[in-house]
């Protein structure tokens, strides 16, 4: 990432962040943005409350469809290119090279929204696109996967040529992010306890995910699981004809509180049936008792319909 101190603005949070980005290029003339389809259907809003238009974009197993992209006559695209929210997948290094083409020629501008990346357990590090464009690529980071999303702490990198209008966004928004809990992060970083964090965490997130794997092989054989190199969460599919909301029903009456994929899908068209499970706050002893629960909550679902 090319983050020199003078593209550097603080947010309470990424969505907040995104908000503002949103609004500085409404200021711009921009019309349209592009979303990743899957992804958080509040981000639709904040999009559409700024004035933007949403256009939301199909994601294969390559990651978004860039020659969509391409026809959408979007200004502006959000993505998460090293881990998609929320299935899992990887922007492949084709698609990677598409897009930067299409931000060169439309003169458009993408955010990439970087939000579990320090999350990676067997796969190499993906570089973040902004370092090969700085100046047509917003940079998005958080600390709410690696600290705590309670902390509304995260960080833009701008191109230079929207920080004047993002900087004013952002006082307009509220005179600024919480000052001592930056400080207290800045000198958290400085004597290099964020990296200690991560590497305890990325252990323990390991265990508790190969944990989750061999849970799901024993109790839901018939699933396939995706999206686990790295983050916090997996993407399970289930063979057709399970049904999402029924799953998602019986789990809850069984305490287990899973995501169906279809909270997440922004268009109308269906995919495979698959449900979210996360990790990231699961004691390893409470996980396989919570598969034998999210397998019964499929079987009972299967039986309903
Ligand atoms: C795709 C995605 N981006 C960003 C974030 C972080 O948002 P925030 O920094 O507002 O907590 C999340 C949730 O943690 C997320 O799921």
């Amino acid at each position: 990432v090319v983050a020199d101190p003078g593209r550097v603005i603080v947010t309470s949070g990424f969505t907040q962040g995104l908000g503002i980005v949103c609004h500085t290029l409404v200021a711009g003339g921009a019309k349209r943005m592009a979303l990743e389809d899957p992804w958080d259907p509040d981000a639709r809003l904040i999009i559409a409350r700024a004035g933007l238009e949403p256009v939301p974009i199909e994601v294969d197993e390559d990651g978004i469809r860039v020659d969509e992209l391409a026809r959408s006559n979007a200004d502006a695209v959000i993505l998460t290119p090293a881990h998609q929210h929320p299935t899992g997948v990887v922007l492949s290094g084709e698609r990677r090279t598409a897009l930067l083409a299409w931000l060169r020629e439309s003169e458009a501008i993408a955010i990439e929204d970087d939000y579990d990346a320090e999350y990676r357990y067997d796969r190499a590090a993906v570089g973040a696109l902004q370092g090969l464009e700085p100046e047509r690529i917003v940079y998005a980071g958080t600390a709410s996967k690696t600290l705590a999303p309670a902390l509304r702490l995260a960080w833009l990198v701008m191109p230079r040529a929207l920080m004047d209008t993002v900087r004013q966004e952002k006082s307009l928004a509220d005179r600024g992010t919480a000052r001592i809990e930056q400080y207290a992060f800045a000198d958290f970083l400085t004597r290099g306890e964020l990296d200690r964090h991560l590497r305890r965490m990325r252990v323990s997130y390991r265990a508790r995910r190969d944990l989750l794997l061999e849970a799901l092989a024993r109790e839901l054989p018939e699933a396939t699981v995706h999206g686990i190199a790295a983050g916090l969460h997996a993407t399970v599919e289930l063979p057709p004809g399970h049904d999402e909301r029924a799953i998602e029903a019986e789990a809850r009456r069984r305490r287990i509180d899973l995501e169906p994929m279809s909270d997440y899908r922004l268009s109308d068209t269906a995919g495979p049936p698959t449900i979210l499970l996360g990790y990231a706050q699961i004691p390893e002893p409470s996980i396989g008792v919570g598969v034998r629960e999210v397998a019964a909550a499929v079987e009972a679902a299967r039986r309903v319909a």
